[in-house]
């Protein structure tokens, strides 16, 4: 695919806050967006051209979505396979490809792929009954965490299990879904490298990105991480591994672990990633814009941070002290449109960079 000129229309599968601060971006590089999801209320349709409303199992109206741009991506990474392989088939270009969209969507497929590079993982096993599970524990231990393949995020689909006879209760918690139970990983921290590859091969890397979770949903995020060069080095290599045996382009979000200096693999997520919001402000090109400059085969921009950047979400009722945060001269605030306030709900995010010295 040649280059995208300015004017272009972006195709967009999937319309929350990722899709909402891709399509503020793609206006700024003076592309139009399309957004395909199925709420009305979709945060993405507010600021995009136009919205399809449907189904991500409707083909018809993929089809039509797919006819009226010049490229799809996607931020929502369960849009059935099938359905991109028949856009695909039907020559739509589609930025990234169908096989990480594969790969992504199964929590146990994800870690064989990474495993078979090189990557390390904690313990797993794949598990669909509860006989599956118990046996399984014998090989994981526990503290363990049970999760479902598919569909979870935010730390949903997922049960904790601390001794061996809470088997029955955590399969009954994810309802006996198809599993992967882990081993609990005593990390020293979290951390997430998004790497953005070019159609043409070219890598850069934003992170690694420290991060902080409150019961299973990112509260905190900031950069550069304080951690040895040569852990950086190997967490983003990893990252740049996965990217390029996926013939991935655009940005693909690697979640890790560090055990021991060492980066172990969480899961990895097609598409941006809340842990890049502060890139907005922090780096000189965000994550959202080198995405579509990704997608639009246009030149990568720079990832280089700009200051020591902290982003924090606004979960739930967080969001009531909008006003306020407005008044704090150091704060970017971001409001993902949403009028339903709910426990657990990402509201909107904040921004706080501290610029380098004139030293660095
Ligand atoms: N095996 C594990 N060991 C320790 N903590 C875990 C493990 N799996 C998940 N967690 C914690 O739960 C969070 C959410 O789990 P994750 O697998 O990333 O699912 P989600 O798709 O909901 O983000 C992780 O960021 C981490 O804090
Ligand atoms: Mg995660």
């Amino acid at each position: 695919m040649r280059p995208l000129s300015p004017g272009s229309v972006i195709g967009i599968l999937g319309g929350g806050q990722l899709g909402r601060m891709l399509a503020l971006s793609a206006a700024q590089l003076g592309y139009r967006c399309h957004i395909f999801d199925p709420d009305i209320h979709a945060p993405a349709a507010d600021v995009a051209a136009s919205h399809i409303c449907a189904d991500y199992g409707d083909r018809d109206a993929l089809v039509r979505f797919a006819d009226s741009v010049d490229v799809v991506t996607y931020e929502f990474e369960n849009v059935p396979v099938a359905a991109v392989e028949h856009l695909v088939s039907r020559g739509t270009c589609i930025r990234p490809g169908a096989q990480a969209l594969k790969v992504a969507q199964d929590r146990v497929a994800e870690k064989d792929f990474v495993t078979a590079l090189g990557g390390t993982c904690g313990r797993y096993r794949a598990v669909d009954s509860l006989e599956a599970l118990q046996a399984a524990l014998h090989v994981v231990g526990t503290p363990a965490v049970l999760k479902t393949r598919r569909m979870g995020y935010d730390g949903k689909g997922q049960a904790r299990i601390y001794k061996p006879d809470e088997a029955a209760a955590a399969w009954a918690a994810i309802s006996g879904q198809p599993a992967i139970v882990e081993a609990f990983v005593p990390f020293q921290c979290e951390v997430s490298v998004l790497i953005v590859r070019s159609a043409t091969g070219e890598l850069r890397s934003y992170g690694p990105i420290e991060n902080e979770h409150v019961a299973g949903i990112l509260s905190r995020s900031q950069f550069p991480a304080a951690l040895p060069d040569f852990v950086t080095a190997q967490a983003i290599s990893l990252a740049g591994t996965i990217a390029a045996k996926l013939d991935y382009v655009g940005v693909l979000a690697v979640e890790l672990f560090i055990v021991d200096g060492q980066p172990w693999l969480n899961e990895i997520a097609p598409r941006v990633h809340n842990s890049g919001h502060g890139t907005i402000e922090g780096s000189v090109t965000s994550q959202f814009e080198n995405h579509l400059r990704a997608v639009c085969g246009l030149p990568l921009g720079s990832t280089s941070p700009v200051g020591h950047t902290e982003m924090r979400n606004l979960i739930g009722a967080d969001v009531d002290q909008w006003s306020q945060l407005l008044s704090d001269d150091t704060a970017h605030v971001h409001l993902y449109g949403k009028s339903d306030v709910r426990a657990g709900r990402k509201m909107g995010h904040v921004t706080r960079v501290t610029p380098f010295g004139p030293l660095r």
